[in-house]
């Protein structure tokens, strides 16, 4: 009988990921709170077929040359900025990622980060905590509605495109700039197109879509935040490198806009001396868009069944690079 494939698995996942891995391959799985340090990753990468990782390992060429048995890293995540693609790719191992399963919980998070900031939720509640509430009061925590305001989607992929949807409830205009025009999604979710700096000086709310790449790093800096509007708030549940932190800071320090909500940070996590923490306009939460029990549970389904798949030498359902395959789905 073949000998099952080894795997490591970076980090406890939801055990309807490791029950399926269980059934076809040797599982080892790390146990700590934190990632596995550098030098277990490449220990355990050495004897390893496939990895399943998350977006806190750095899956890089030196890794890869350190595995020479590794065919397939499945991603725990639908962003893969952790792993070198192409250098897989060179290598013949194949990457997948989870997308689709997490658009809905990260939409409805996104909407969450907007209706506290710009509600004042959290700094409100810390003010009853504190004791400092005495009576009702006609100016007390007055922020900024979301019904009737100007919402503009940086990215419009499927995250994007269910921001759009729940935003239509609100009875928000809603702009959108991408790389890629969408005329259908355009019409199906009543979304106008228009140029980065157009939506940056008319919405009202702005959150980000983009997935982390050369040409999106660090794109919301000073000079975007100074063409927004002093009333405007930015929320970011992609990834905290699109935006320039320092530039936040100085922003809603001086008013230049009025609020942001911060799912992800650069670095992550962010230093908790760091400045952004001691603003109250800045809602900072460590990642969690995506959390939600149902949305985990898939997730470790499909980056199981996908790392499953590779190894038996199937096409994974979520492959970043299919070109590994050949036209017949082989490699
Ligand atoms: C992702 O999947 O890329 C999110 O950032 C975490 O769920």
């Amino acid at each position: 009988m073949e000998a099952l494939p080894d795997v490591f698995v970076t980090r406890r996942i939801p055990k309807a990921g490791l029950s399926l891995l269980r059934g076809c391959a040797q599982v080892k799985v790390w146990d700590g709170e934190l990632p596995p340090p550098r030098e277990v990753l490449l220990e355990e990468a050495r004897s390893a077929d496939g990895l399943l990782t998350l977006l806190t390992d750095t899956v890089d060429a030196e890794l890869m040359d350190a595995a020479p048995r590794l065919r397939v890293v499945s991603n725990y995540a639908i962003g893969y900025d952790n792993i070198d693609v192409q250098a897989a790719t060179e290598r013949g191992i194949v990457v997948c990622n989870t997308p689709g399963i997490l658009t809905d919980t990260t939409a409805d998070f996104a909407f969450t980060l907007m209706a506290c900031v710009a509600r004042r939720v959290v700094e409100a509640e810390r003010y009853v905590r504190a004791g400092t509430w005495k009576t009702w009061g006609p100016m007390l925590c007055l922020g900024y509605d979301l019904h009737g305001a100007t919402l503009g989607l940086v990215g419009l992929g499927r995250i994007g495109g269910a921001v759009a949807k729940r935003a239509s409830g609100f009875e928000m205009r809603l702009l959108y700039y991408d790389v890629h025009r969408q005329p259908s999604v355009e019409q199906e979710l009543g979304l106008v197109f228009t140029d980065l700096e157009t939506l940056l000086r008319e919405s009202d709310f702005i959150s980000l879509h983009t997935p982390l790449t050369s040409e999106t790093y660090r794109m919301i800096g000073a000079e975007q935040f100074g063409m927004m509007k002093e009333t405007a708030i930015l929320v970011n549940t992609s990834r905290g490198q699109v935006v320039d932190q320092a530039a936040l800071y100085d922003a809603l320090v001086a008013g230049r806009i009025a609020g942001a909500g911060l799912d992800v940070t650069d670095p992550e996590p962010i230093d908790p001396h760091d400045r952004l923490l001691e603003l109250d306009n800045c809602l900072v939460v460590p990642h969690i868009a995506s959390a939600s029990v149902a949305t985990r549970t898939l997730m470790a389904a499909m980056a199981a069944e996908n790392l499953v798949a590779g190894l038996q030498g199937r096409m994974p359902r979520n492959p970043v690079n299919p070109e590994v395959f050949d036209s017949k789905g082989r490699r």
